[in-house]
């Protein structure tokens, strides 16, 4: 069988199992009659669809049986704007600036076009929306906004040592010692994991040392990017990090069902320009500032699960296994042990009704405040001969615009690797070995406690 004809066949299957599925998501089958504007009143008790001010309604003729209106936040709609300028044609990454759409955005006008819409918004933006889009991302109407998490009390993040930019003393090893003995290699990997980042100094200025550096950790994880990652800004990979833009701070791997847990990166040459300086935040210092400020931000950030994908390649569309908060919590430890922020890969989002959709903005709008208060930022050049390993479950990164020419080679490492390799290395495999499983957090010397 050629493999067109099985794909055929596949996609037959699939649009008859798919075609059941949108049955049952939305209920029951649609009453016959055909509805030709918004109703006033509910049935039954039930939502009326088409009358709730605090939605926008969409029409779009045979767009699901049971109305001809698609509904949506109307914020929501608005970050998710389809246009260019707000979804990067190249890496289908969010581009647009979330934080800086006004609150109450509103639209004032719908214009339909055979193969969308176009809105016009009340911050002057024209949006633009494919039918197909707004078929797929209307407000999931049917279902309760998915918060597994709601009510759980917001947890704390673990504990480790705050990363303060005005620190004049950063945490930094040197090249020669951790590849030559393990009790540097031990140094290195508590560094990173306490102060969540390290420089490392004295690194041959070529890529195989640095891959044989990561290597001293554990092996490199592959992605989509490859493995260990040599490059100069050409979009090879259609993702805004290989581009010679200013890039937000933020986690990589957003999009993987488990982030690689450190990033190291290593500037090989940087020739006729400037710029591109490295910015580091703490995600974890930042998280326990919203806690003290408003705890029910905290709660928004840990119980929302959100979409998020990598498609910038068109031979791929990575998503998690399942949708994930911006806070993860660790069920056994009961800490917050991940950090999620990428404003660039977040999808949108349709299974949350239009309070829960304002509740997580605001949380998101005051996070990303306190992420931008310069207090924070830890911004630093890179130069050739200093490596430079992040935690990325904790620290999120970004990059100032640079001109010319910049090499840049680096690589991830897993977070199970990175916590066997600490583990063993401090407390002796027979000690982890005796520790499998548990999760107490009343031994002091648990090496479970390095999550
Ligand atoms: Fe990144
Ligand atoms: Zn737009």
């Amino acid at each position: 069988m050629s493999s067109s004809s099985r794909k055929c066949q596949d996609g037959d299957l699939a649009s008859k199992l798919h075609g059941r599925l949108a049955e049952d998501e939305f209920g029951k089958k649609p009453a016959g009659k055909a509805r030709g504007a918004p109703e006033k009143k509910a049935k039954s008790g039930k939502e009326n669809v088409e009358n709730d001010p605090r939605y926008v309604y969409i029409k779009a003729e045979g767009a699901f049986d049971k109305s001809p209106y698609l509904r949506f936040g109307r914020f929501m709609l608005r970050e998710n704007c389809q246009c260019s300028e707000c979804n990067h044609p190249d890496t289908a990454q969010r581009i647009s600036d979330t934080f800086s759409i006004p609150v109450h955005v509103k639209e004032e006008d719908i214009v339909h076009k055979p193969e969308g819409i176009e809105v016009s918004w009340s911050d002057g933006h024209k949006g633009v929306y494919s039918y197909d889009w707004l078929k797929t991302h209307q407000n999931d109407v049917g279902r309760p906004s998915r918060t597994p998490n709601r009510g759980r009390m917001p947890r704390m993040p673990r504990s480790c040592v705050p990363c303060w930019p005005h620190e004049s003393k950063r945490p930094t090893v040197s090249y020669e010692q951790v590849m030559a003995e393990d009790k540097y290699l031990l140094d290195w990997l508590e560094k990173i994991y306490w102060r969540g980042f390290c420089f490392i100094e004295g690194v041959p200025v070529t890529p195989e040392a640095t891959k044989g550096l990561i290597e001293r950790i554990a092996f490199i994880r592959h992605t989509h990017y490859g493995g260990f990652w040599d490059f100069t800004a050409d979009l090879t990979f259609k993702d805004t990090a290989y581009t010679n833009e200013f890039l937000g701070a933020h986690t990589d791997n957003t999009y993987f069902t488990d982030p690689a847990r450190l990033q190291l990166f290593h500037l090989l040459s940087h020739t006729d320009g400037s710029g591109g300086e490295n910015l580091l935040i703490d995600g974890f210092a930042a998280a326990k500032t919203l806690w003290q400020e408003n705890k029910s931000h905290y709660q928004a950030l840990q119980d929302t699960y959100h979409p998020w994908h990598a498609s910038g390649n068109d031979d791929i569309c990575i998503q998690p296994a399942q949708s994930a908060a911006v806070f993860h919590v660790n069920n056994d430890l009961s800490n917050v042990d991940q950090i999620r922020w990428n404003n660039y890969d977040r999808a949108a989002k349709r299974n949350w009704n239009v309070e829960d959709q304002a509740r997580w903005y605001e949380a998101a709008k005051h996070f990303n405040a306190i992420l931008n208060r310069k207090n924070r930022q830890f911004w630093t050049p890179l130069e050739p001969g200093t490596a430079l390993i992040f935690d990325n479950w904790r620290m999120l990164h970004g990059r100032s615009q640079y001109t010319g020419k910049r090499r840049m080679c680096g690589g991830y490492v897993n977070s199970d690797d990175f916590l066997s390799r600490l583990r063993v290395l401090k407390y002796g495999r027979k000690k982890v070995m005796d520790n499998i499983g548990n999760y107490y957090k009343g031994s002091p010397d648990n090496p479970n406690l390095f999550i």
